[in-house]
């Protein structure tokens, strides 16, 4: 009895295995850069805001979403001019379109430089640490922070830049 009911389970559709649930733009993923294609289409997992999520691929290569629109070329204030000391680095959020970008923006003697928080080794945030330094914590690469280059991986391609100017006391990005 044991046995016939063990070689019918064997015998069975795995139908209750088979039924893997459709991947989602927004859908919560673990792993920032890993990507899975279903069909004809292709995800990647991305960090949002400090949140992992899996986004639609274009086939250039470029994730995209059909649910969340953000603009170009949208100019945000990130910070008051006198908050940001020569040499500092400050980390702001700037919200634009319904999306928050996670921004460390550093004074340099040239000007302004922002950068996105997300370490492009796995996608954790950075921190500004010391002098013209951003570290990060999981696993400890070191950015500089006027130009985003890689000082000490694992990581091994700079931070991602944003256009950052000053004007009437405040400081914006482009996103
Ligand atoms: S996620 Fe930043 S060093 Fe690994």
């Amino acid at each position: 009895m044991l046995t016939s009911g063990f070689v019918a389970f064997l015998a069975a559709p795995n139908s209750a295995f088979a039924a893997t649930p459709a991947i989602r733009n927004g859908d919560a993923c673990k792993k920032v850069g890993k990507k899975i294609t279903e069909g004809n289409k292709t995800f990647e997992c991305v960090e949002r805001d400090g949140v992992r999520v899996w986004q639609r691929v274009k086939s250039s290569g470029t994730p995209t979403s059909s649910t969340t629109t953000v603009p170009t070329t949208s100019e945000v204030k990130v910070l008051d001019s006198a908050q940001l000391a020569l040499g500092a680095s400050l980390t702001a959020i700037a919200t634009s379109g319904g999306s928050s970008f996670a921004v460390v923006v550093t004074r340099t003697a040239g000007g302004v430089v922002a950068f996105s928080r997300t370490c492009t080794h796995l996608g954790s945030l950075v921190v500004p640490r010391g002098s013209d330094q951003l570290y990060c914590p999981s696993h400890g690469s070191i950015f500089n922070a006027s130009s985003g280059a890689v000082i000490e991986g694992p990581a091994n391609r700079a931070l991602t830049q944003y256009k950052a100017t000053e004007r009437n006391g405040s400081i914006y990005i482009t996103v």
